[in-house]
């Protein structure tokens, strides 16, 4: 697995990295326990050695999780994530002093390590205004509760303020059907050092290119309310634009979808979701092994067909 240089922060991490939300069974509906386990050993086997969570998947079971299959794994970096208190019913966001560092230090428990990156789950730009909440942060890794910090980001202004406020790590959605403004951001963090890591490579599993227009989902799965009946429509047409891309080396829409975010020189790595063991060795055979991931004339073409279908970088 090779490996990239997360910006200014020290440290390196494989291109792919395993996600952890549908795996702990939130999101995307259950997982057993016993395929959760067998997934994360997989992809340590597979040299992904990297795991993104959050002390919100599965309330907390995820982050205990790693940090029971890691407890010998010394150089396995965690990046996880504070800021949604789920003991509040409905669960609220809070990114007050307080709370910030009581849940880092529960988080550090849980794993029984201390956190590589530590991001704030999806704040507000209101929320990243106020002076305490970067302060907290930053003393947070003076303490030695984490090495790093940063700011999981729902949308580029969030990622710009998050920058001016010193975060040293930005993690995005990135995929082909998603890279609107997002280069203003890339550039400011580009400039800044700031480390880059993309999520929802696959759009949820839309990019796969394996369901009908009329698909459904059960409750529980957090697609079910994503998309409008119409959206959904148009997005499962404007796969078109990706289907050209599949050939040669690159075998299915699952793979072009990857190596779409793997050939964005921004990022660091790029956050991967599968839910079994197959799924992840189907994505770590398509992921081809090393760069170019999509050559720069075929992604150029694909990013051509993609404002063609409405869909712009
Ligand atoms: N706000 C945040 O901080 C945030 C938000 C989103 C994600 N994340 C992180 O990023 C990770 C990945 O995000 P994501 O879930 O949006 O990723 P994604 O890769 O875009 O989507 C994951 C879905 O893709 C499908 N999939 C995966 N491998 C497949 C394969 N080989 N063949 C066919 N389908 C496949 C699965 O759908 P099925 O379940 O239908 O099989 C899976 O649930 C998360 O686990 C989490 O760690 C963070």
């Amino acid at each position: 697995m090779r490996r990239r240089t997360l910006g200014n922060t020290g440290i390196e991490l494989p291109e792919l990295v395993l996600g952890t939300w549908g795996l702990s069974g939130d999101g995307y509906g259950q997982v057993d326990e016993a395929d959760q386990d067998q997934v994360i050993a997989r992809a340590l086997g597979l040299g992904i050695d990297a795991f993104d969570t959050s002390d919100a998947y599965a309330k907390g079971k995820m982050e205990e999780r790693l940090g029971r299959l890691l407890a010998d794994r010394e150089g396995a970096v965690v990046i996880t994530k504070i800021g949604t208190d789920r003991a509040a019913s409905p669960p609220i966001k809070r990114f007050d002093a307080e709370y910030l560092r009581e849940a880092a230090n529960k988080s550090k428990e849980r794993l029984g390590r201390r956190i590589d990156v530590l991001l704030l789950h999806n704040p507000s730009t209101v929320a990243l205004d106020k002076p305490h909440v970067a302060e907290t942060m930053k003393s947070l890794c003076e303490d030695g509760i984490a090495r790093a910090w940063g700011v999981s980001m729902g949308d580029a202004a969030v990622g710009t303020r998050a920058v001016e406020q010193g975060a040293q790590v930005l993690e995005l959605a990135f995929n082909a059907f998603h890279q609107q403004d997002l280069s203003g951001v890339l550039t400011l963090a580009r400039e800044k050092q700031v480390g880059l890591i993309g999520r929802s490579a696959l759009s949820h599993g839309l990019l796969c290119g394996q369901w009908p227009s009329t698909k459904q989902f059960p409750q529980g799965d957090h697609r079910r309310d994503r998309w409008t009946l119409d959206d959904f429509k148009k997005r499962i047409s404007q796969l078109s634009a990706l289907r050209p891309s599949v050939g040669g080396d690159i075998p299915s829409l699952r793979a072009a979808a990857l190596r779409f975010a793997l050939s964005e020189p921004a990022l660091s790595a790029v956050v991967i979701g599968p839910r079994s063991a197959v799924q992840l060795d189907q994505l770590l055979r398509e992921a081809g092994k090393e760069p170019p991931y999509l050559p720069e004339d075929s992604r150029n073409a694909l990013i051509r067909r993609l404002e063609n279908v409405g869909i712009h970088s």
